[in-house]
């Protein structure tokens, strides 16, 4: 193109987008005046046609992009992000309204490229009587009952994950913690699975998540082509595991036996595709949320000396009384006898906030504190923005985890969501959280390298490329 098409080019452009903005606006700001008060948008701005304010979003540390609005337009406000209108929450109150008392109202939203990579039979997806029956099924693998009994092997796994970190080369944590939270997962869905099964499953997972976040296209040799490819893969493995259990009729009480034996109340049982998307589901939602925060405590625990040395005194009393660590950790110790690494836990949650938010979608227009959210638009519950206001939690970007000596009010602390689509994890996310610090301090030194302060977002935010550091075995344990 010459200068002069260019320039014409341009104003075209400029003209059209002026034209669509103004269209936009006309729109927003006849749904703002029409009728009674009800009837009013909350304040925020839409920012451009089509890619609204998506560019603000990224051009920036997203969480700034929040707080920022919070601060000009308070608690709720509207914006355009991801080609989509959005209203903004950021109060307790207006989380639980969206998430638990008018629930019904806001249905869960995911991208179908999404819902294509997990499987769209995922729990998570759906509302009703489908999402009821597997919540139950889910729940009920992940009781305090049920995950009592994984302590032993999950303090195994963590010690052998720490093992391979020995020696001072420089580890990416993040990814290490992600390898100790897939074998979890794999301990909690299956049991004790065959080494082969495992690896194929993990290096199937791992194509998968790296397209997750791509761009979707159908063009061989992409990073979405491929993890649609280990997809198929993936349930063709599971196929096969799930085949192997019905011919040996074993009635295993791990996530998969529930799945294979539930019948609902027409006495139907799940297809192996349903029992495949909720596995994959299960790992997806387990695996590097756990992750993301165990590396944040490795690093708020490297960055407070003080902090640590206490925790350390604290774990390296439970090793004592296990014959200093030749006996295994107990579930009751892991209630009991570690208050002050179950408030670092909680903190970690708080602070970090790797959920910063979540998506619902108004399937009616529905009327909050006298501001109308549209029928279609997005609903964001924004955790992290209470997560970090001042009123409930005092100087919220200090690292206290003493705070947690009493108890949050209501609704302020939601790192697990609220409502019907809760985390059921949480506490078998809190638990091998407990094990990996007990594991760390009492057996590790480390040092974190290089700048110690940038955060990335893949999608959650963790330390700067993963928190490299560097891992050495303490010669004794006592
Ligand atoms: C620190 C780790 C974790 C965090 C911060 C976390 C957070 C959350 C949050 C906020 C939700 C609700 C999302 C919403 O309302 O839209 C959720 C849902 C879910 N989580 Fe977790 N989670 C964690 C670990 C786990 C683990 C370990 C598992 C399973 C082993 C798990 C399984 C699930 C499932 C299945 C759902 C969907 C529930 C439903 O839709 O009914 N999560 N998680």
């Amino acid at each position: 193109m010459n200068s002069e098409m260019d320039a014409t080019f341009v104003y075209l452009i400029v003209f059209l987008l002026t034209i669509v903005s103004y269209s936009f606006w006309k729109l927003d700001h006849k749904r703002g005046s029409a009728g009674s008060r009800s009837n009013k948008l909350p304040p925020g701005s839409m920012g451009w046609p089509y890619i609204g304010e998506t560019l603000q979003l990224y051009s920036q540390d997203p969480n700034v992009f929040f707080l920022t609005k919070q601060k000009r337009y308070g608690e709720i406000f509207k914006t355009h992000i991801l080609g989509c209108p959005c209203i903004m929450l950021a109060s307790p109150e207006a989380a639980r309204f969206v998430l638990m008392t008018q629930a019904h109202l806001f249905k869960p939203t995911y991208p179908k490229s999404k819902e294509r990579l997990i499987g769209p039979s995922a729990l998570f997806f759906h509302q009703g009587d489908y999402h009821a029956m597997l919540r139950k099924l889910v729940q009920n693998s992940l009781s305090l009952e049920k995950i009592r009994n994984l302590v032993v092997d999950i303090d195994s796994l963590a010690a052998s994950v720490l093992d391979s970190w020995n020696g001072g080369r420089v580890m990416n944590t993040f990814n290490e913690m992600r390898r100790f939270s897939f074998e979890v997962g794999v301990l909690m869905i299956f049991g004790h699975l065959d080494a082969l099964y495992t690896e194929e499953l993990k290096k199937n997972y791992w194509i998968l998540d790296k397209g997750y976040n791509s761009y979707p296209t159908s063009i061989p040799g992409t990073p979405f082509k491929k993890a649609i490819l280990a997809r198929k893969r993936l349930a063709q493995i599971l196929s096969k595991v799930i085949c192997e259990r019905r011919e040996k009729k074993l009635l295993d009480n791990d996530f998969l036996g529930c799945l294979l034996n539930s019948k609902d109340e027409k006495g139907e049982i799940l297809n192996d595709d349903q029992i495949a998307d909720n596995i994959i589901g299960v790992f997806f939602a387990a695996k590097d949320t756990t992750a993301s925060v165990m590396t944040w405590i490795v690093k708020y625990l490297h960055d407070n000396p003080k902090l640590l040395e206490a925790v350390k005194a604290e774990q390296l009393l439970v090793q004592k009384s296990n014959d200093q660590g030749k006996q295994p950790l107990s579930w009751s110790q892991t209630r009991n006898s570690m208050p002050l690494s179950h408030k670092v836990v909680l903190e970690s949650l708080r602070m970090a906030s790797i959920i910063s938010f979540t998506f619902r979608e108004a399937v009616a227009d529905v009327e909050y504190k006298g501001f109308l959210i549209p029928k279609g638009w997005k609903v964001l519950p924004l955790f992290r923005n209470i997560h970090h206001n001042p009123e409930f939690f005092s100087d919220p970007q200090k690292f206290d985890p003493s705070r947690f000596e009493v108890a949050p009010k209501p609704n302020t602390f939601i790192p697990f969501g609220i409502g019907v689509h809760a985390c059921p994890g949480n506490e078998l996310a809190k638990l091998e959280m407990l094990i990996l610090i007990h594991n760390l301090v009492t057996k590790f030194r480390w040092e974190v390298m290089g700048s110690q302060n940038g955060v990335q977002y893949g999608p959650f935010p963790v330390p700067m490329h993963g928190l490299p550091a560097r891992f050495w075995k303490k010669e004794s344990t006592s």
